[in-house]
């Protein structure tokens, strides 16, 4: 609905937003959760806010690899760790879901504080180093329920000194993967989380390699996605890609947080020095990673658009890049929650208006070949 959306964009911005950006981060974020796990308890409180953000259209709907996605909005992982709120998502106008991180065991993260704002840059500081409850916890806490939009769960290794050895940090990945395959539509590796123990091992080809072919003996039906860091450079995509190409991945989320401070886009002083960057420092990074591994694969993967999503322009512009599934954080914490429903109108109004029949025939539209 148009016109609540607007009101609630307002209220947001107006009032809302500037109380919660006076009071911590990381409090801010867990007092807006636990609302999300009160209002997913109520019908009526969810048919409330679906009618007033909500937006559908089946020219956003896909099915990609059997699964249907009501539209190409997905909450990124990292917002809904401990998979808390797929009650109340579907509600707010989300196409799916990605939980997690989840690691093979639980995880404190690292130590407070973990989480800035940068205002004038519209991005996120984030230094959580994978705080989650752990593979065990959370798929019992998934076990037998089925939710509205389909939800994929992140994996990553444990942040601990142990899990920084690759045999170990093989086995967590492996463990945590392994207590999802009967839950969700898709798992994501995740090797490109900035905030771990160890950095990040498996940027490294062999390293790679050998945590693929682990995965790969898991027996698993769905598609596998893997998530990597925008700070890559294009000839360390090309040794991963090749990688990639010997295993069972089906689709690539670009990008994760960026960890460059000489970035242009920060427009903020006293930018902490730990910390990976998420909105609009990173968006043009995963646009160009984006593009770049569209163009050399040529539709083989299913590409993710993450980074820096605020508006319907700025979703559309990864869908025409090679995206065909988009996820986003920042962007509603700086717009608002009725935002999702305002890209995908907005997305809509943008496919029409170029004589697109299904959002699948915008993707790749501005690639070289294409
Ligand atoms: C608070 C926060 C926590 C995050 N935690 C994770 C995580 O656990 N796993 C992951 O793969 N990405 C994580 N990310 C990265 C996001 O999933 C996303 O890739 C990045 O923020 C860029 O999208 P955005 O600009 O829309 O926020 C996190 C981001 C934020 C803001």
């Amino acid at each position: 609905m148009p016109i609540l959306s607007a009101l609630t964009k307002f209220g947001y911005k107006n009032v809302i937003k500037k109380m919660a950006f006076r009071n911590d981060p990381e409090e801010t974020h867990d007092r807006f959760t636990e609302t999300g796990i009160k209002l997913g308890k109520s019908n009526l409180a969810k048919s409330l806010i679906s009618f007033a953000w909500a937006y559908q259209d089946p020219i956003l709907t896909q099915t990609i690899h059997g699964v249907t996605f009501p539209n190409p909005i997905g909450l990124s992982a990292g917002f809904d760790k401990n998979a808390q709120l797929l009650d109340i998502l579907p509600s707010i106008g989300f196409g799916f879901v990605e939980i997690g991180s989840v690691t093979g065991e639980p995880c404190e993260g690292n130590p407070k504080p973990r989480l800035w704002r940068l205002p004038k840059s519209e991005s996120l500081v984030v230094y959580y180093g994978l705080k989650n409850d752990g593979a065990e916890a959370i798929s019992k806490r998934l076990k037998g329920k089925s939710f509205a939009i389909p939800f994929g769960v992140s994996v990553a290794k444990t942040n601990n000194v142990a899990c920084a050895q690759v045999e170990a940090g093989i086995a967590d990945y492996a463990k945590a993967f392994g207590a999802f395959t009967d839950t969700g539509s898709y798992i994501t590796i995740n090797i490109s989380c900035p905030n771990t123990f160890g950095g990040e091992p498996f940027t490294d080809p062999e390293r790679l390699e050998k945590l693929l072919t682990v995965i790969d003996a898991i027996p698993y039906t769905k598609p596998v996605f893997i998530k990597l860091s925008p700070d890559l450079s294009f000839e360390q995509l090309d040794t991963l890609l090749d990688v990639v190409a010997r295993h069972r991945v089906h689709g690539i989320i670009c990008t994760n947080l960026t960890k460059k401070r000489d970035n242009p886009k920060i427009q903020d002083a006293n930018v902490p020095d730990k910390g990976g960057l998420s909105g609009k420092v990173v968006e043009e990074l995963s646009n160009a990673q984006l593009k770049y591994i569209a163009e050399k694969t040529k539709g083989k993967y299913i590409l993710v658009g993450v980074g820096g999503i605020f508006t319907a322009e700025d979703a559309y512009k990864k869908i025409r890049l090679g995206a065909s599934l988009l996820q986003m954080i920042t962007g509603m914490i700086f717009e608002g929650p009725q935002s999702i429903g305002d890209i995908n109108r907005g997305l809509a109004r943008l496919l029409k208006r170029d004589g697109f029949k299904n959002i699948s025939e915008a993707v790749g539209a501005d690639l070289r070949h294409s």
